[in-house]
């Protein structure tokens, strides 16, 4: 009975979800992009140096080598096709005279002619990231929307450089989308903000999860937070759940042929991109591919996974030892599942069925062998080179749904932070820009720069206990600026004012102090800046003088996060549901995420902690067992 109870609840639950699931996806519905974007890009290999002729051998190219019939359609220039200044006397965009005589509009009939698809290049902001004078369309959306339509433009990359202080993201690329909307022609439109927000699937076809991808398999430390092809498939799998047909999660463009990585880490970027439903965007010189690289790119198997109809982002779902596990349902009721190696040396992957959600025997292909390897009952284990990556197809009986992993590194908000610990200035809650980024400091470990006048960082919970009244912070600066230290809101009740003095250099950090108004008992805490400074760490100093105890920040202090009872009332039930509900498909940062719901601590509110609550539905809670 009680089995009979959970499944007819397990079911209402999946029905409900799935509601809201299709809801919340909610993709901005412009009837393109229903399966991942595939073409090329001109950024990563020739970086500014475009010109005409060059594109268009690229064009003919992309048709000899076998690129355009694998499904490579788009052929998009990056940025610096403009002429400089950008616009002509009367305000509309021109490109560059000498490297683009003939203008775009015949560069994309030339492209058309090839059965291909012309891409191009903007800027939310005064001008694009190489900074050509007028080249960036704030103020000028419409105009520039049906330039690109008049061209023959099919497709738009908009960049979010230079941006004028009191300029919204959301807002802005608002704006873009309703200009492309009534420009007269379909544009696919390609977010390019560097990181994922929660209006970008209802706002754009695509949107970059990721500050810029660089050559190699591992950046991390990369002094502007550029990624590598590890770390770029690590943070594009946060938001496995905001992606489905007509809007994708994009870790930017593909490196494959550029000779920075190993042919392993190369087909592990097609591989994982692949799973995870990216926009498939060469980024090499197709009229001079290696063999390698034309298998990598041209493995139509592996493409078939990445344009799967069902348009599912695959996830992982184990990691032990740098040996993971991915899977990808398909739209045919077949798996994608993917073993990764990220470690230096070759490992044994083993996909359990129970893993990927399979029972019973199973019949398995191995997408780069293009061989079928027979039938296995429970599990299938492959050896997988370092860095690289199997991709099997996987076709059973019956199937269950997987359980998502944990991301490699969960992270659980502390909730409450004590004020009196050392606050990492890169762990905010909330930021009010897109521009600050986090930086390494000087002195170790990474904190907050690129801040402008006007940008606040938001830190939650903080716990000021029984009273702080001193503020000191680690801060480098080269001019002098004010931190305003405020409750509850960007200009609520104003604690105090660090008088930050410059240090001489954006490296060289100083503590800096200055007193403020007591303060007790949790709050929200913002900082709000009159100007740029990098800030390392800051710290509150009690009334008593006397330091509480740092609260650990990796230890989440609400036994309730395990459990599924969100309301607290002793009973997991639909009060809970309807609490997950409200904050479903949110990532930490937005502000329907809660991390008491999170219950999986993979900083998303998904189908995960649904699978926890309907798996202890109607338990009863003791609230002492809490
Ligand atoms: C930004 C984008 C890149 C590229 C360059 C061009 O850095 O993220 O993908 O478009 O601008 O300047």
């Amino acid at each position: 009975m009680k089995k009979v109870l959970f499944l007819v609840t397990l079911g209402t639950l999946v029905i409900v979800f799935t509601m809201l699931t299709a809801l919340n996806a909610g993709a901005w519905d412009n009837s393109l992009a229903k399966t991942p974007p595939m073409g090329w890009n001109s950024w990563n290999i020739f970086h500014e140096k475009i010109n005409e002729t060059q594109i268009k051998q690229i064009a003919d190219a992309m048709v000899s080598t076998g690129m355009k019939d694998a499904g490579y359609i788009y052929l998009n220039l990056d940025d610096n096709w403009m002429a400089n200044p950008a616009r002509d006397s009367n305000g509309y965009l021109r490109s560059d005279p000498t490297r683009f005589p003939s203008g775009i509009k015949a560069l994309a009939d030339y492209v058309h002619a090839k059965g291909l698809k012309l891409g191009i290049y903007g800027d939310r902001g005064t001008m694009t990231c190489v900074n050509v004078p007028q080249s960036g369309s704030k103020g000028y959306e419409d105009r520039d929307a049906k330039t690109f339509a008049s061209w023959g433009v099919d497709y738009l990359k908009y960049d979010n450089c230079n941006i004028p202080s009191g300029s919204d993201m959301k807002t802005d690329y608002q704006k873009m989308q309703t200009a492309l909307a009534n420009c007269g022609r379909p544009i696919v439109f390609s977010i390019c903000a560097w990181e994922y927000q929660s209006w970008m699937p209802t706002t754009g076809n695509l949107w970059r999860t990721t500050r810029d991808i660089v050559d190699q398999w591992d950046a991390t430390g990369h002094p502007y937070g550029f990624v590598g092809i590890i770390n770029a498939i690590d943070q594009n799998s946060k938001y496995t759940n905001s992606a489905g047909p007509g809007a994708w999660n994009d870790p930017d463009m593909l490196e494959i042929g550029n000779n920075g990585c190993t042919t392993e880490e190369y087909r592990t970027q097609m591989s994982m991109w692949c799973m995870m439903a990216s926009p498939l965007l060469a980024g090499n010189d197709v009229r001079n591919m290696a063999q390698a690289t034309k298998d990598i790119l041209l493995n139509k198997e592996v493409i078939a996974v990445d344009q799967d109809p069902a348009g599912k982002q695959g996830y992982r779902v184990k990691s032990s030892n740098g040996n993971e596990v991915w899977v990808k349902p398909l739209a045919d009721g077949t798996k994608a599942v993917a073993l990764l190696n990220r470690n230096s040396s070759a490992s044994t992957i083993t996909a359990n069925w129970s893993d990927i959600g399979i029972t019973g025997s199973a019949a398995v292909r191995d997408l780069w062998a293009k061989a079928d390897k027979g039938t296995f009952n429970g599990s299938y284990s492959a050896s997988v080179p370092s860095h690289g990556t199997v991709v099997l197809k996987i076709s059973s009986g019956p199937l269950a749904t997987p359980t998502p992993a944990q991301t490699p590194t969960p992270a659980p908000t502390p909730i409450p932070r004590s004020a009196f610990s050392k606050l990492e200035a890169e762990n905010y809650n909330d930021i009010s820009s897109s521009s600050i980024q986090k930086i390494d400091t000087a002195n170790g470990g990474s904190g907050v720069g690129y801040i402008e006048m006007g940008n606040y960082l938001v830190y939650k919970n903080i716990d000021f206990g029984s009273g702080a009244n001193s503020f000191k912070a680690l801060v480098a600066d080269l001019l002098n600026i004010n931190i305003e230290l405020r409750l509850n809101n960007p200009t609520g009740t104003l604690l105090g004012t660090l008088k930050v003095t410059e240090t001489g250099d954006w490296n060289t950090y100083q503590e800096q102090s200055c007193s403020i108004n007591n303060v007790k008992g949790v709050n929200d805490l913002y900082l709000v800046f009159s100007g740029p400074v990098n800030l390392d760490w800051f710290t509150f100093e009690g009334v008593t003088n006397t330091p509480a105890p740092t609260i650990n920040v990796n230890t989440p202090t609400q036994p309730v996060v395990a459990t599924g009872d969100l309301n607290n009332d002793g009973v997991i039930n639909m009060a809970d549901v309807i609490i997950l509900a409200i904050a479903f498909n949110s990532v930490r940062g937005d502000i329907s995420y809660n991390p008491l719901y999170d219950l999986t601590h993979d900083d998303a509110i998904n189908m995960a902690d649904v699978i926890i609550i309907a798996s202890k539905f109607n338990i009863v809670i003791t609230k002492n067992a809490l």
